[in-house]
């Protein structure tokens, strides 16, 4: 069964509202407070009024069963990739590239849009560790993310030393 990760299935479940509500308490989209918190937030999402009927009410079961498994899994998380950027130009697309190498076998990596506004797009370099480690030499990677010329937006890429302009 598939493990839950928290940027990929614990807080896309935190809606702005819940974030903006509970900073009293925590950060619910920062990994460490939630981790810190794990044990409240379940007690309060699953049946004490988490988030509240006047906000849109509580999860469902599944999400709910969701968090609980990645809480007791021990609290996957992705990590940031490190890599070489490139910005090209090829018939109607642009094209964004990294390359590089995985830490090890068994990794998994992409390039993930992370943040859109009306004049730039900033694209996640993500790598995903094995649950288990795999024997093998660590695989060199060439991802790369297409969308139409027609977006001429800037690009930014962000990667463990940090963010870099493309375009
Ligand atoms: C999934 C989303 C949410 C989670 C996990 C969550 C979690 C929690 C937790 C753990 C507490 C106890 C804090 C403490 O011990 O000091 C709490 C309290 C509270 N939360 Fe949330 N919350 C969520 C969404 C919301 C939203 C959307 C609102 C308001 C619109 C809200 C309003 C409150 C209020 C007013 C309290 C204090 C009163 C009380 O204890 O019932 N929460 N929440």
């Amino acid at each position: 069964m598939r493990t839950p990760v928290f940027e990929l299935h614990i807080q896309p479940m935190f809606r702005s509202i819940d974030r903006a509500h509970m900073t009293f308490f925590t950060d619910l989209w920062d990994y460490d407070s939630v981790v810190a918190n794990a044990d409240d937030i379940l007690s309060r999402i699953d049946g004490t009024g988490m988030p509240p009927d006047e906000t849109g009410g509580p999860w469902p079961d599944e999400w709910i069963a969701v968090f609980r498994r990645w809480h007791a899994s021990g609290h996957k998380r992705l990590q940031l990739g490190t890599a070489t950027f490139a910005f090209s130009h090829t018939g109607p697309n642009n094209s964004v590239t990294a390359t590089g190498t995985l830490p090890a076998a068994g990794f998994n990596g992409w390039l993930q849009l992370e943040k859109e506004t009306d004049t730039a797009k900033t694209y996640v370099l993500y790598y995903e560790a094995p649950d288990t480690p795999v024997p093998g030499t660590p695989p060199a990677f060439a991802l790369k993310e297409r969308y139409p010329d027609s977006d001429t937006r800037s690009v930014f890429a962000r990667d463990s030393t940090g963010v870099q302009q493309l375009h």
